[in-house]
């Protein structure tokens, strides 16, 4: 499948230019830790698909495929894309990898005890050559050294905006942060 030509005519321009900078991170990332850059490759592409629909819709269309989600997940509209995005990659373009699925579902939020390729994903979101944000060096920089680390800074970022703006923090972000902070501390 062609999944460059599939991302071209479905995104507009800024959101192409933005899953073409995934796909790059995501594969160098990959090669980097041993995950498998085939399954690095789809999962980027196919990450931000649900992106372009409305709150609506994405409600309607997670009726559809009968997606349960919790509710910090349905009350915040910037996250219903990626458990879409999942359902659309498994039924509509028939991928039943749990990898690329996982990847694709926690992109935004995180999740407890990440798999490798879930963890490449979630950072090559945030760190791909078109993104500016404050504190976005640290977390560039930490990628290409530790992963873990990695996560650690941009979790911590992203959960003190989420102080600072006065916002719901999804459970899933603060448990990934928890997670991977207590295997630091006893040495995993
Ligand atoms: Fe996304
Ligand atoms: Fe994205």
């Amino acid at each position: 499948m062609n999944y460059d030509e599939i991302i071209k005519n479905t995104l507009d321009e800024h959101r192409y230019m933005h899953t073409k900078g995934v796909v790059d991170t995501a594969i160098q990332l990959a090669d980097k830790y041993g995950a498998d850059r085939d399954k690095a490759l789809i999962a980027a592409y196919l990450h931000d698909f649900a992106k372009p629909l409305g709150y609506e819709e994405s409600l309607k269309l997670i009726e559809k495929f009968g997606i349960i989600l919790d509710e910090e997940t349905l009350e915040n509209p910037e996250l219903l894309h990626a458990p879409l995005g999942m359902a659309i990659a498994k039924y509509e373009f028939g991928i039943n990898d749990e990898e690329i699925l996982d990847a694709i579902r926690y992109h935004t939020t995180g999740k407890e005890n990440m798999p490798l390729l879930t963890k490449i994903i979630y950072l090559a979101d945030l760190i791909e050559p078109s993104r500016n944000f404050d504190g976005l060096e640290k977390i560039r920089e930490a990628a290409y050294k530790d992963l873990n680390q990695a996560l650690i800074i941009s979790m911590n970022n992203t959960i003190v905006y989420l102080i600072k703006k006065n916002h719901v923090i999804h459970s899933d972000t603060y448990k990934a942060r928890n997670f991977i902070i207590r295997n630091l501390h006893r040495g995993n």
